[in-house]
């Protein structure tokens, strides 16, 4: 995710773009820049690293306008420093585009127009954009014309502001994924990234909506389909606070968080399969099929919800790869002198990349010859700086301590590995390009899941005065029963264990009694018979059933006290359906116990001493 903004009007720009982008920062903070129109043409002040050394710039190199655009950068192509930071601009410099998502086809875009003589100066898919337009008005179109056409021509998901500093005065956004809002002043109109930064100039607010387009200038915004249809949209008001505005109006990040996971999945699959061929890619992972086959093991590294996604992970490459993966503590493996050398590959599973005990653990590997890959959320932290390839989640940065969206984007990254690796062992293109299909469906089905917040809710009513809770889980989903338990001590500081199903008789049965809540996952999986009987022997004790099962698992209903029903999908998938009614379980009984949801006691978001 990234946070952009740009105003029209009659006050000074620069102070407005940097205090929307101060609001905005939460969505990306590893560089940031803006573009000032000024009767000579256009300013542009980028900076590395935090805002404030983009203030500090802006200090010793004044700006003055009264329009512009503003861009904080959450880096998901190019590496995160000055010359990749927004604005980005055309050959002449005019044309300035800032942006938020991924252009997917950016490379072939890219190619045409360096045919076309353009000269690129940046390693972002965003620029692409800036000389597209250029090329449509060197054929004769006006600006206006120029953007309609090069939007036509893009593929992906974006939020895009485009300014020409040739006509200044008229700003365009477009929105197709990532969320773009535009706030109506009086002589005056702000267009951002979500509704924060525009508080403090209005409360009338347009939301677009996929597809759609705004030209505004000062006086006014007028709204566009994607065929150029003009749009009727009624403004809305906005009572939110500025706080509540961070969070667009949910009560906690961790709750904005668990709601953002369908964009989260989609934007950690989306271009990493070329639609023609079928074939999985990462930017910044390649192995050779002669490379893959050296390997003789693999071993995964990480720490709390990244040690659950890497459990996942082992099923899922175990499968894929018919080679032994290990699972282990940063903390263990660390000192336990593990056997490695250079035929090990190494995995460093962590959402902040700075997880002391995950990083020293893949140090460990790195010295004993290891090759070296992380599955990261953050460009540029030090797991990623010491890796000979990475996966990106890309989640976004995750505020909230207790890890949601970040655990569901890496259980994505090692269903992607998984799927290159069959594509490396050379397995039927057709079967993975069916496993991407079943994983595009995906987002759709968080959001179908996600409906069932109420009755989770309820549920967090009802059983929110337990002392302990018990998570079940077999195969793929002993990881989320793990998870599930992991979320419910972190914030509502309940005791809850995860456990194997099937190994209930060998000891915590004992611990069976009407007053102990079980969560259990009971989607259909080979072992779904398996996991029946196990309940069964937990009902016969009284204990109380909550299954998360697929949706219409009427068996299930006739002995569980309650159900959460999810989408079906396949089996390698379906942890990253049924963690989310955990989440939302753990969230809800936290939130009814009066914990703090997004700070919990004794915790922080990146542990990053031993
Ligand atoms: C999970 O909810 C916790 N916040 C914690 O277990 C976290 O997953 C762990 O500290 C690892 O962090 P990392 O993914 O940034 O390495």
């Amino acid at each position: 995710m990234c946070g952009i903004i740009g105003y029209v009007g009659n006050r000074d720009v620069v102070p407005v773009l940097l205090g929307g982008l101060k609001k905005l920062e939460y969505r990306g903070y590893d560089s940031a820049g803006i573009a000032v129109v000024n009767g000579q043409g256009v300013d542009v002040v980028r900076a590395e690293g935090k805002l404030t050394n983009l203030e500090n710039k802006l200090a010793e190199h004044e700006l003055k306008g009264t329009f512009g655009m503003g861009h904080t950068r959450w880096a998901t192509h190019g590496k995160p420093n000055e010359n990749n930071a927004h604005p980005h601009r055309d050959c002449t410099g005019d044309i300035v585009v800032i942006h938020n998502g991924i252009i997917e086809n950016f490379l072939p875009l890219k190619q045409q127009l360096q045919k076309q003589g353009h000269k690129f100066t940046t390693e972002t898919d965003t620029e692409v954009v800036a000389h597209l337009i250029e090329e449509k008005m060197k054929g004769g179109s006006k600006f206006v014309e120029a953007v309609r056409a090069s939007l036509k021509e893009l593929d992906g998901h974006y939020a895009l502001v485009m300014i020409n500093a040739k006509e200044p005065g008229t700003i365009i956004a477009a929105k197709q994924g990532p969320p773009l809002v535009l706030g109506l002043g009086d002589g005056e109109n702000i267009v951002a990234s979500d509704v924060a930064p525009l508080l403090a100039y209005t409360r009338d607010i347009i939301y677009l909506e996929d597809g759609e387009y705004a030209i505004a200038n000062d006086k006014k915004v007028d709204v566009f389909s994607q065929d150029d249809k003009p749009v009727n949209r009624e403004p809305k008001r906005i009572l939110w606070d500025a706080v509540m505005a961070e969070k667009e109006g949910y009560r906690h990040y961790m709750l904005k968080e668990i709601h953002e996971q369908a964009r989260a999945v989609r934007d950690t699959f989306n271009g990493r399969m070329f639609e023609e061929s079928g074939e999985i890619y990462f930017n910044d992972l390649q192995f050779t099929p002669e490379e893959w086959a050296k390997f003789q093991r693999v071993h995964i590294v990480a720490c709390g919800t990244s040690w659950h996604s890497a459990l996942v992970g082992k099923f899922l490459l175990e499968e894929a790869a018919r080679i032994p993966i290990e699972v282990d503590y940063g903390s263990e493996y660390r000192y336990r002198n593990p056997i490695v050398d250079e035929n090990t590959l190494v995995i460093g599973v962590t959402q902040s990349g700075e997880t002391a005990d995950t990083i020293a653990g893949m140090q460990e590997a790195k010295k004993k010859g290891a090759r070296l890959i992380t599955i990261c959320n953050v460009i540029g932290s030090a797991a990623t700086r010491m890796s000979d390839g990475i996966i990106y989640t890309n989640a976004g940065p995750e505020i909230g301590v207790a890890s949601t969206k970040a655990f569901t984007t890496q259980l994505v990254a090692f269903y992607l590995l998984a799927l290159y690796v069959r594509q490396l062992r050379g397995e039927n293109k057709d079967d993975i390009r069916y496993a991407m299909h079943e994983l595009s469906v995906i987002p759709h089905k968080i959001e179908t899941l996600l409906k069932q917040e109420k009755h989770i809710e309820q549920l967090a009513n009802k059983y929110h005065r337990a002392q302990d809770f018990l998570f079940l889980g077999r195969g793929v989903h002993y990881p989320i029963a793990l998870e599930g338990a992991l979320k419910m001590k972190e914030i509502s500081y309940i005791h809850a264990e995860g456990y194997p199903a099937g190994e209930m008789k060998h000891g915590p049965i004992a611990l069976i009694d009407e007053n102990l809540p079980v969560v259990a996952v009971a989607t259909h999986t080979p072992v779904y018979d398996k996991v029946v009987s196990n309940l069964q022997e937990t009902k016969a004790r009284d204990g109380k059933l909550i299954v998360i099962c697929d949706e219409g698992d009427e068996e299930m209903k006739k002995f569980a006290d309650d159900v959460i029903e999810i989408p079906w999908t396949i089996e390698p998938l379906q942890p990253i359906l049924a963690v989310i009614p955990q989440q939302l379980l753990a969230y809800y009984i936290a939130l009814r116990r009066g914990c703090d949801v997004d700070q919990p006691r004794n915790l922080a978001k990146s542990v990053t001493v031993e």
